[in-house]
């Protein structure tokens, strides 16, 4: 294959949580070194759920800041806006043309809204075609996601091949990317982290903030000397995530022998996760210093990205018989 295309993107909702990071941000960021990146802010799809200006362009700014962070290196990788290229909107027109509407019905995120009783918005409904439009316009071999979204890259995969058959080999048909080990991280009650669900761990809070999120924790009523699962428990599942094999294995051993209270396992989590993203921090309080820097960064990006996005728009309109 010849450089494979990589691309990722996340929803500026609220601040990243360490569910994304572990998903996606730090698998997307190792797969930087090893093709052409493409990495987005996906404030299109954020209008689903944000409907403040102000507020949206703040998130958008933050996640961008925060993925620079954590390491995604722009000479790397192309980190960009996702509404700085709006030729993905005209191809999500063109997908939607051939995606059959129980294709979309049967996703999880539409579903979820139907059984909670909500009405979804069409563009809640529409929201996998958007995504697939994503995917497809960078000509995107690999999509480093969460487990979360694997259904979407199947409906990408889905599109691609049907545009195909009728248009001839306009797609590349991606694959996702889900690494085994973080395939879902548990939030702090043990249900997947989700900013929906209000059980987050930020990557960069203040000190005293994560403290006290993390002591928050629920736990049971088991007395501090008697003998504890570490099976399910949400500390020792969070704790595997920064601590190393020795460390998980102490706490493990601690939990089973009793005379330790949950206080103490959730001390030891706040410091593993303090000191895990303490070189981030500071990367992220220097690259704050410069308020221009975040901007340059996408604007550079979005050319980039908008250059190939309009090469692919350009095969797309004469297969499909668009313009003269
Ligand atoms: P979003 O913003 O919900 O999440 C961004 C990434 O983080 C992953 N993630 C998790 N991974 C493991 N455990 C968790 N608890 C957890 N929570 C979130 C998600 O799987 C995701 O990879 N629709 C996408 C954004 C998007 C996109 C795309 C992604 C738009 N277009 C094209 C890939 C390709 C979303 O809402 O991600």
């Amino acid at each position: 294959m010849a450089t494979p295309h990589i691309l990722s993107g996340i929803k500026p909702t609220g601040k990243p949580h360490i569910g994304n990071y572990f998903g996606m941000i730090r698998p997307a960021i190792d797969w930087q070194d090893r093709g052409k990146a493409f990495y987005f802010i996906a404030d299109y799809h954020a209008l689903t759920t944000v409907t403040d200006p102000k507020l949206l362009r703040q998130y958008t700014r933050d996640v961008a800041l925060d993925f620079l962070a954590c390491g995604l290196d722009p000479a790397k990788a192309v980190l960009f806006r996702q509404s700085d290229v709006p030729q993905v909107a005209e191809l999500a027109w063109i997908l939607s043309c051939v995606t059959p509407m129980p294709m979309l019905e049967n996703c999880h995120a539409y579903k979820d809204h139907l059984a909670k009783d909500k009405v979804p918005s069409h563009g809640l409904f529409a929201y996998p075609v958007l995504m697939a439009a994503d995917i497809l316009i960078y000509d995107s071999n690999v999509v480093p996601v969460g487990r979360d979204q694997k259904q979407h890259v199947e409906v990408t995969r889905d599109l691609a091949q049907k545009m195909n058959a009728l248009y001839g080999p306009v797609f590349v048909v991606p694959e996702p990317s889900i690494l085994p080990t973080v395939e879902t991280i548990p939030g702090l009650d043990g249900r997947k982290m989700s900013k929906s669900y209000n059980n987050t761990l930020e990557l960069f809070p203040e000190e005293k903030a994560l403290r006290k999120k993390i002591m928050s924790i629920p736990t049971d009523s088991t007395p501090l000397e008697a003998p504890k699962d570490p099976a399910g428990s949400a500390i020792v599942s969070l704790y595997r995530l920064f601590a190393d094999e020795a460390q998980v294995r102490q706490m493990e051993a601690d939990f089973r022998q009793g005379g330790t209270g949950y206080g103490e396992f959730k001390k030891r989590l706040f410091e593993a996760v303090w000191t895990g993203f303490a070189p981030m921090r500071e990367r992220r309080a220097e690259l704050a210093a410069d308020p221009g820097y975040v901007e340059s960064v996408l604007k550079a990006g979005a050319a980039q990205a908008g250059a190939l996005a309009e090469a692919t728009m350009r095969r797309v309109r004469l297969a499909t018989g668009l313009g003269a």
